[in-house]
């Protein structure tokens, strides 16, 4: 590939699965991305092992080390340009930024959250989904704005959900589903496949032979 790899630096808190899948399609030639770094707000998170196994710097930033957001917030900002970062993607990042530091990250940043926005943003999403009795679920990648699980959104995949689900089996379906749209979703914004223009992402254009609906239940 010709075009240069855009540099992308990952925050985590926790188990790094989506980090782990990231990092992995990477390191494919084509891919229009690179994982320079990993950050979590939590030094004990697991995907900060992963993320040394792999071969990618990863860095603690100790969230209750410091005075106040805005510190935390300034150090963030250090290691990001520290390591060049032009994109930042958020992988269970489970801590809320300031519209500061969005504005300073602005159609810079992506977020993955285990739900169809604009439906059930926030915690617990799963259990909220069924109380809800939804049929189809799924999970997002968007662009970060100032308010949680907002922004213009890249792309979505949908789960069917069943009669006998419980919030954990859900998760996992959707998780799996996570796994494969994270990937791709950065690809196509890294590449600039997929931009935001009007307060939306705009593109790519797929053949209409390639659409497929969802029934669920399955129509007979
Ligand atoms: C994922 O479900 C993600 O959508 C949500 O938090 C979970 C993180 O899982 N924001 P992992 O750390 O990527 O394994």
């Amino acid at each position: 590939m010709t075009d240069k790899k855009k540099r992308v630096g990952i925050l985590i808190s926790g188990r790094g699965s989506n980090m782990a899948v990231l990092i992995k399609a990477a390191r494919a030639v084509d891919y229009p991305a690179e994982i320079v770094c990993v950050l979590s707000n939590r030094p004990q998170a697991e995907g900060l092992k992963t993320a040394q196994a792999e071969g990618v710097p990863a860095i603690a930033l100790d969230q209750s080390a410091f005075a106040h957001g805005e510190a935390f917030e300034a150090a963030l900002d250090a290691e990001l340009n520290r390591f060049g970062i032009e994109l930042v993607a958020c992988a269970g990042f489970m801590r809320i930024l300031t519209p500061a530091f969005v504005e300073r990250w602005h159609d810079r940043m992506l977020n993955i959250h285990p739900s169809l926005l604009p439906a059930f943003p926030g915690r617990n999403t799963h259990a909220r989904a069924l109380a809800a009795g939804v049929k189809i679920a799924g999970c997002t990648v968007h662009v970060v704005r100032a308010h949680v699980d907002d922004g213009p959104i890249i792309a979505q995949a949908a789960v069917p959900v069943r009669d006998s689900d419980t919030a954990e089996t859900l998760a996992a379906r959707v998780l799996a589903a996570e796994h494969r749209l994270y990937p791709h979703a950065l690809a196509l914004f890294a590449r600039g496949d997929a931009r935001v223009a009007d307060g939306h992402v705009r593109g790519p254009q797929v053949p209409v032979n390639q659409e497929k609906d969802l029934f669920w239940p399955p129509l007979k």
